[in-house]
């Protein structure tokens, strides 16, 4: 290729170049400069003329193509930016126009009530493994009751290969406050402790149904305690937390973690005759209890000849909703504000 058509093909490189400069190190120029030692010497000077005006012209478009991008780069500014020097500062909302979410203030109030019982509270976790999902509460491999709690599975597995799940509810601490206050029992005390926290459940949304939501967990285990002693302490707090009477219904259930089990219901206090609310049963279901099973005592170390106990697990959005007749659970996580600044 002759120094002149070179030329062209270089600046047409240039000229279709992001990075123009770059064309200087191209292989074309390597070769020309190899070339002149090999020349006859009155051939050198020449050529070597050549080659220098080859790279100046090189130079020349690669300054004019850096100019042509460096303006496309420019983006026009045609509005004016609303900036005031002489504007006063920003206005903070005061601090007292914000306030503590309904169901934070409520979980607070309901962890207070059980403290002056007597009760610890501990803390739960919002991600969990299957052991105290479900092996440690007497639901062994293949029971069909897992199937029932909607579970959220992660993409990350535990020690054993299962998948790691988001808690669908706060039974999963029984095991961990069993073990913690286990010892106890031995200096004649009993293991008293409340867990409230987040739980998660894979379900069809409506107004009594959430797929986030809270639970309190509750556990009691001494020597000769009852079902007489259950419902005395879930009526009590019940009564203490929304300050009056109330008329309760316990009906017969099912979880694999206690025996016997019940259901736990106050009348609806939005209807006399039965609503969508609740279904138009006239009662909302607000917990689960039951004498807990053997086999989880036994799978925290604890005779369960010598001491038995009971748990519960309380819906505290359902809670909530009844105290301030809220007819929707999902406003609790709505995080509207003209809902949240009634509270
Ligand atoms: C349980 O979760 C058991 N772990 C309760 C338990 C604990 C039984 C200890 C025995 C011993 P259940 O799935 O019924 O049970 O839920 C308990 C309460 O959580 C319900 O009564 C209700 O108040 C609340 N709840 C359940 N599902 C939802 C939901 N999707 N949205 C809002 N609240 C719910």
């Amino acid at each position: 290729m002759d120094i002149e058509t070179l030329k062209n093909t270089l600046l047409q490189r240039v000229g279709e170049s992001k990075t123009p400069n770059e064309v200087l190190k191209a292989p074309e120029f390597r070769e020309l400069y190899a070339k002149i030692p090999t020349l006859a010497p009155e051939e050198r000077g020449p050529f070597g003329r050549q080659v220098n005006e080859l790279k100046q012209a090189v130079e020349a478009g690669i300054q004019a193509r850096e100019a042509e991008l460096e303006e496309s780069n420019v983006r026009p500014i045609d509005v004016t930016a609303p900036f005031d020097v002489n504007a006063k500062q920003p206005v903070l909302l005061p601090s007292e126009n914000g306030t503590t979410h309904p169901l934070m203030q409520e979980i607070q109030f309901v962890s207070d009530i059980f403290n002056r019982m007597g009760f610890v509270t501990e803390d739960s976790r919002e991600i969990d493994d299957q052991y105290h999902m479900f092996e440690t509460l007497n639901f062994p491999k293949g029971h069909p009751a897992r199937d029932d709690y909607d579970t959220f599975m992660t993409v990350e597995t535990d020690k054993d290969g299962d998948p790691l799940i988001a808690p669908a509810h706060t039974s999963t601490m029984q095991n961990r406050a069993l073990v913690k206050y286990r010892d106890n029992l031995a200096s004649g005390e009993a293991i008293a402790a409340i867990v409230p926290d987040r739980v998660f459940r894979n379900e069809d949304l409506d107004a009594r149904h959430e797929h986030t939501f809270y639970q309190v967990e509750g556990i009691y285990v001494a020597k000769g305690v009852n079902v007489g002693n259950l419902v005395a302490t879930l009526q009590a707090f019940l009564e203490e937390y929304y300050g009056r009477e109330l008329k309760t219904r316990i009906n017969p259930f099912y979880f694999p973690f206690t025996e016997p089990s019940f259901e736990f219901s106050l009348e609806c206090p939005f209807c006399e005759d039965g609503c969508t609310i609740c279904s138009q049963s006239k009662w909302i279901e607000l917990l689960g209890c039951g004498m807990i099973h053997p086999n989880v005592l036994k799978a925290a170390g604890i005779d369960s000849n010598e001491y038995t106990g009971f748990a519960f697990g309380c819906g505290i959005d359902r809670l909530v909703m009844m105290k301030y007749g809220i007819e929707d659970i999902r406003h609790l996580e709505s995080g509207k504000l003209n809902f949240l600044r009634q509270f």
